[in-house]
């Protein structure tokens, strides 16, 4: 077949519309039959109709990603195509295209106006609020309806083609003609409204017609008036809702025409009550705004907007996947619980909302409540805390044969459904269960002959597709918060599960925008009001080590897996100022109790450790945040345990991190500069907290897996503290007691001491805590704390779905799949599987910025047979378990031999 080329990319997307960039990238894939294939030259040419804006030339280059344009200032909201030609060295070319469009470049071409509805501003919830549920009826919560707006406009010509661009204070979707444009949920999506902003864009060409037509929105809370958080506080960016649009059609003659919100705008509530992401949704059928974005509609009633002027500073055009329905499921079962409820089990926890069908009365009130849990006997059981986390949507019927209900402007996170009031006997045809999440694509899979850790992998992923809702989140029900520690911790799996690129460097951007003056990055991005210092956590800052870590962290964890320098080149300025508030804290700040009590000597240590202010510390460590008995929590415990030591291992990996990423950019200074500091935290380490045996004051498995892999411990002693890590483990039964920060290097850190064995038996542990004791239990994500579920079937009342626990994912990907990367972006591959007889095969794919990638083993007794996949315009290392090491190029391969 020769070569041809696949998957071309232009800002991380296929042919894109509405970019930003000024500078977009490139990448292609190439596909061969042949083996051993490499590119030797590209040639890119990007065009704006026939003129020519660059021409790369053929350049002599292996370089098939992430390639940036470099061409001719790009013309705002224009398309361009690009061709890219590739040689390789068997001979072969391949030529292949791509489109892309820009957005609005500059912000004098918004010609649209800020319009607000006139509306009831929203209540302000007080700043101090509780987390307590103090609200249990849906009817005392002060919640003000969603707004309408719409208008009409006459279009002379033939239309050649029509664009949108929309925002909102809040959340919207808009029609045209009667019919719901784009298929994007929730957007703007969650955002720091105030900084980052992003508008939509949509292809509208085919929804409007000549003569008369009508644009219509619906604007929601959202995350910009709404009850966010655990404490359910309002109004975090305003109190009323307002829109932005811009309708952009170019006739066939080639003339412009643009429609735009402006004070003909007319506004009013429907049928949707309320909407709020936290709390639920309500509508009322009877109410419905039948036909309001068709021209023609009678505006009876309607009120006129109001022209504001708020900035157009802050608007970005969208970058990365969208928020969308992304699958839908059918639930598995319906019952009647002892105490006479109606449930619906999805039978799976995810985040989403329903899609209901019913046929009643006119007024007939149907409320369907989410949780996560129903109890032993099959009872209905709420498992979340949260002053507003009621997820309870109602519907109101109109009475006039069957009627669909969907909620617009929220999401929960569940797997049964309680159902109140539905007219009849309702079955589990009467319901869809929608998916919701960034649509992301899968990138990885992953199978192995033990299905337990085949669920372990199901629920990994799961947990990732629910947390993944426009910003990577904590979990989809009590918080929905951007919390930065969360996503430090779970990055690498994330990014071999699903392509994150994009999505993580727009969250990036809301990171950047969110770091403060002193250079702390909140522990929440985007930041909520009520997690300031002094707010609902115990903290005196805004940052805590190990979650502020993630700006350095999560570049350097996507240039691994991706590849692309960018991401650490942009992010640059923001991981030095973060580096340089730990420097300064550390420097300057001693904690109370030595104040005074040092000598010089002793000070001139301290200034290498970040010791003071509140810190999570290796957060939920099992023993000491839990009663395994009771099942009672205590998370705070294990920041006050370990805030004294955890934060200076942080201190060493991102300063040890920095200085690669200097050396990566070619920063040579900088290199060395952080090389040495992070040489003097590591001596500071030893002096304060190491003693003469390699042994730690802090005797929990966490802080010594953290020290190990933080290279803390002296060479000499290290021994020492694997042996002791070990003990410990053996002592606890072989049962992991890691907490958040230390749990993604535990099982790398017993491997790379030739540990394997015990690495092993912490995998398949099936007691409590243990990743399969979750399993055991019935677990279709991975769980907040280990014991959400007690070995006797008592839920407790935490998250079923945070993803951190899961970053084993990417230990299973790397020691069991063996896929690891030699070069950044697995442009030269790693296959080394590290085998344990409790395994006869396994398989994974990995889809990477060069292709796919298939590793996959069996074993059957001495007899062993390894099958590759190397993707084109990549090299591998193969190294066979009991066997040799192999150095090949792309091509599928298949290795039978006897194990030495
Ligand atoms: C969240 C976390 C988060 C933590 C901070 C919790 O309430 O759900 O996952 O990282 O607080 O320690």
């Amino acid at each position: 077949m020769g070569l041809s080329l696949t998957n071309l990319k232009c800002d991380y997307l296929i042919n894109p519309i509405g970019i930003d960039g000024c500078t977009p990238s490139f990448g292609w894939q190439l596909l061969s039959d042949a083996k051993n294939v490499l590119q030797t030259a590209y040639q890119v040419i990007v065009k704006k109709g026939i003129e020519v804006v660059w021409n790369t030339g053929k350049q002599k280059s292996e370089q098939s990603a992430f390639l940036r344009y470099e061409g001719k200032a790009l013309v705002s909201r224009t398309g361009y195509v690009w061709e890219v030609t590739v040689w390789d060295n068997q001979g072969n070319t391949a030529s292949a295209s791509g489109e892309f469009e820009t957005a609005i470049l500059s912000v004098e071409e918004w010609e649209a106006k800020w319009i607000e509805p006139v509306q009831t501003p929203a209540f302000h919830e007080p700043s101090q609020s509780t987390m307590e549920s103090e609200t249990s009826a849906v009817e005392e919560i002060k919640m003000q309806p969603p707004q309408m707006v719409r208008k009409e406009f006459t279009l002379s010509r033939p239309i050649q083609s029509a664009r949108v661009y929309a925002t909102a204070h809040g959340v919207y979707y808009m029609e045209l003609n009667g019919s719901r444009v784009g298929d994007i949920q929730l957007a703007p999506g969650n955002t720091a409204y105030d900084k980052y902003l992003e508008y939509q864009v949509y292809d509208v060409t085919n929804q409007l017609r000549v003569g008369n037509n009508a644009v219509g929105m619906v604007i929601g809370d959202g995350w910009y008036v709404g009850k966010v958080g655990i404490c359910g506080q309002s109004c975090q960016y305003g109190d009323t809702l307002a829109a932005l649009f811009q309708i952009e059609v170019t006739y066939e003659d080639g003339t412009r025409e643009m429609v735009v919100s402006d004070g003909q705008c007319t506004s009013s509530t429907g049928h949707i009550l309320y909407a709020d992401i936290f709390v639920g949704e309500a509508q009322d059928f009877t109410k419905k705004k039948e036909g309001f974005s068709r021209a023609g509609f009678s505006e009876e009633g309607w009120k006129p907007v109001t022209i504001k002027d708020y900035s157009y500073q802050n608007l970005y055009a969208p970058y990365g996947e969208p928020v969308r329905i992304c699958e839908t499921l059918k639930p598995v079962k319906i019952w009647k619980s002892p105490q006479g409820d109606v449930i619906l089990d999805v039978g799976q926890v995810l985040c989403g909302r329903v899609r209901m069908r019913a046929r009643g009365e006119k007024g007939t009130k149907i409320v369907l409540e989410h949780t996560e849990t129903i109890d032993k006997e099959g009872n209905y059981q709420y498992n979340i805390i949260g002053k507003f986390v009621l997820q309870q949507d109602t519907c109101i019927l109109n009475g006039d044969g069957e009627e669909v209900f969907e909620p617009e402007f929220t999401f929960h996170g569940f797997r049964y459904i309680r159902i109140s009031g539905y007219p009849g006997k309702p079955t589990i045809e009467d319901f869809d269960i929608l998916v919701l999440h960034s649509d992301m694509k899968q990138t990885g899979t992953f199978q192995c002959s033990d299905e337990r850790l085949n669920q372990l992998q199901h629920n990994i992923f799961w947990s990732q597709k629910s947390n993944m809702l426009s910003i990577p989140t904590d979990c989809p029900q009590r918080e929905k918060a951007g919390w930065t520690g969360d996503v430090q911790i779970f990055a690498p799996t994330a990014c071999f599960n699903m392509d994150m690129i994009a999505f993580f460097k727009r969250w990036l951007r809301n990171v950047e925008k969110e770091q403060k003056e002193d250079g702390q990055i909140p522990n929440i991005v985007p930041y909520l009001l009520a997690y300031n210092p002094n707010g609902v956590m115990p903290s005196n800052t805004h940052c805590s080590s190990g979650w502020g870590d993630v700006a350095v962290i999560l570049p350097w964890k996507m240039y691994e897996a991706y590849g692309d320098r960018s991401v650490l080149s942009e992010y640059y300025p923001m991981m030095k100022k973060w580096v340089e508030y730990i420097r300064y804290t550390a420097e300057t700040e001693v904690p109370k109790e030595k104040e005074g009590k040092l000598t010089e000597e002793e000070m001139e240590i301290q200034k290498y450790l970040w010791n003071t202010n509140f810190h999570f510390g290796d957060w939920l460590t099992p023993s000491v945040s839990f009663d395994f008995e009771t099942g009672d929590v205590d998370m705070m415990q294990s920041a006050f345990r370990t805030m004294d030591i955890v934060p200076t291992t942080f201190y060493a990996y991102s300063t040890e991190l920095i200085a690669k990423i200097a050396r990566e950019l070619g920063k040579k200074e900088d290199a060395e500069y952080y090389q040495e500091l992070n040489r003097k935290v590591r001596y500071a380490f030893r002096k304060e907290y190491v003693n003469e045996h390699g042994l730690i004051k802090t005797e929990l498995q966490g802080v010594y897996v953290l020290a190990l892999q933080m290279n803390l411990i002296p060479q000499n002693r290290r021994e020492n503290a694997v042996n002791k890590l070990v003990s410990m483990i053996q002592e606890n039964g072989n049962k992991l007691d890691t907490g958040f920060l230390s749990v993604p290097f535990l099982l790398d850190v017993l491997c790379n001491a030739g540990k394997s064995d015990v690495a092993y038996d912490l995998l398949f542990q099936d007691g409590c805590p243990s990743w399969l004791y979750e399993v055991k239990m019935g677990a279709t994500t991975m769980w907040e704390a280990w014991q959400a579920v007690l070995p006797d079937g008592t839920n407790t009342s935490v998250s079923y779905n945070h993803y951190a626990f899961g970053c084993v994912g990417d230990w299973m990907y790397r020691t069991i799949g063996g896929l690891n990367q030699l070069l950044p972006g697995y442009k030269k591959i790693l296959i080394a599987p590290q085998l344990d007889e409790r395994l006869t095969s396994a398989s994974i794919s990995y889809d990477s910025s060069y292709g796919l990638i298939v590793a996959r083993w069996k074993r059957d007794g001495k007899k062993m047979i390894v099958d590759v996949t190397i993707p084109a315009n990549t090299t591998a290392r193969i190294k066979l378990p009991g066997g040799d090491t192999i150095e090949t190029g792309s091509g599928s391969y298949v290795y039978e031999y006897k194990m030495g």
